[in-house]
């Protein structure tokens, strides 16, 4: 079992990549859970896959356990599936030593976190992610949140968890498309931080994608890494973790021009991170090349590399409403060697017009 340490101001906390899988649960959970009530919360996707190994093993240790199942997918994120949350978390006695763990993807990692964060003003988490983009994004860093009726992600907080255990077997039964998109920030991460690791996923994406466990462990160990290295630097976002935005000023925008349903978020960031390209190099601070090894990796990454039909206004327009963007302004992550982005904040929305051109 691997292990990455997040060393942050007030808290650090481990992640673990574990070999074995579940066996190896007992060994990372020693010690991180303080009281003896558990709630795990997962969607009905993962219980019938998952829940009674995570189960097993909590009860062994003694654990008392509940579980808390919600429906798969982004609608889960709401004021009202909290408010069931906190009346489960009541009814279970959840005190202030009691335990949440979030067993799922993105969804249940944000929502369950949320939960952990707000009942009796925090109580443990720890995160079990079992989606690619949860393993490499969403269960690291401590951003909790739901969402708005008119904005995602927009009631939050940043509460860090206990511990993060993560299987690579759990990738073997992940669809598809949500591999897929997960593979787009992992790619991400390559192209922000680790030139060398780019050359790595360009040799093992046939591994990858044909998940061989040992190939996908190291690619997570790695992607793990460097987005603890940006957290670590800027916990609460206010500088360099902006860096980990790259791809996601147009994927948000392309996401919300199509209404959330045409494309998964990996989807469009994918897109994003090549329309961005784009942007740098007609503005001269990367070459064609960059543009060819990135849309080369996307695609056998089975990510688009392009709209079927690029309109750019209705796109720009909500560029304009990023939380990201400062004074009107857009702000562009944009890269500026192979490895290395920077942050442009100074952008308005007819010079991206044009150099989206
Ligand atoms: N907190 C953060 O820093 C952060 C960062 C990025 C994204 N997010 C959030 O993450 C969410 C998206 O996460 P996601 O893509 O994991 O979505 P998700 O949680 O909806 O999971 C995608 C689908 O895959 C299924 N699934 C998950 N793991 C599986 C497995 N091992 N086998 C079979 N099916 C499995 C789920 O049931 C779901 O249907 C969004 O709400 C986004 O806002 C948060
Ligand atoms: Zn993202």
């Amino acid at each position: 079992m691997k292990s990455i340490t997040v060393n942050l101001k007030n808290k650090s906390y481990p992640i673990y990549i574990a070999s074995e899988g579940w066996e190896e649960l007992p060994q990372a959970i020693e010690g991180k859970i303080r009281g003896k009530k558990v709630l795990v919360v997962c969607d009905e996707n993962i219980l019938p896959l998952y829940y009674n190994s995570v189960k097993s093993v909590l009860i062994s240790m003694g654990y008392q356990t509940d579980v808390a199942v919600i429906p798969p997918g982004e609608a889960s994120k709401s004021f009202d599936r909290a408010q069931r949350l906190y009346t489960k978390a009541l009814e279970t006695g959840l005190d202030r030593s009691s335990s949440i763990i979030a067993l799922g993807g993105g969804v249940t990692g944000d929502l369950a976190g949320f939960i952990a964060a707000t009942y009796m003003r925090g109580i443990g988490l720890i995160q079990i992610p079992t989606s690619l983009l949860a393993q490499v994004d969403s269960s690291i860093g401590g951003k909790v949140a739901i969402n708005h009726p008119l904005a995602k992600n927009i009631i939050g907080a940043f509460y860090q968890p206990n511990m993060v255990f993560i299987d690579p077997h759990t990738l073997i039964s992940l669809p598809l498309r949500e591999f897929a998109t997960g593979m787009a920030e992992l790619i991400k991460h390559a192209f922000i931080a680790d030139q060398d690791f780019i050359s790595w996923l360009e040799d093992k994406m046939e591994a990858l994608i044909s998940r061989d466990i040992q190939t996908l462990s190291d690619a997570l160990y790695r992607s793990c890494q460097i987005k603890v290295s940006v957290v670590e630097q800027d916990e609460k976002e206010t500088g360099l973790r902006m860096i980990l935005n790259f791809g996601h000023t147009i994927g948000h925008a392309i996401e919300a021009a199509t209404g959330y349903s045409k494309y998964t978020h990996g989807e469009a960031v994918a897109m994003g991170m090549v329309y961005e390209s784009k942007i740098a190099m007609n503005m001269g601070l990367i070459s064609q090349d960059y543009i060819d090894r990135l849309v080369c990796i996307l695609k056998k990454a089975n990510l688009p590399t392009q709209l079927d039909t690029p309109e750019w206004d209705p796109i720009i327009d909500r560029m304009a409403y990023d939380k990201k963007n400062m004074d009107q302004r857009i702000v562009l992550v944009l890269p500026t060697r192979y490895g290395k982005v920077e942050v442009f904040k100074d952008l308005n929305p007819d010079q991206i017009k044009r150099l989206l051109k």
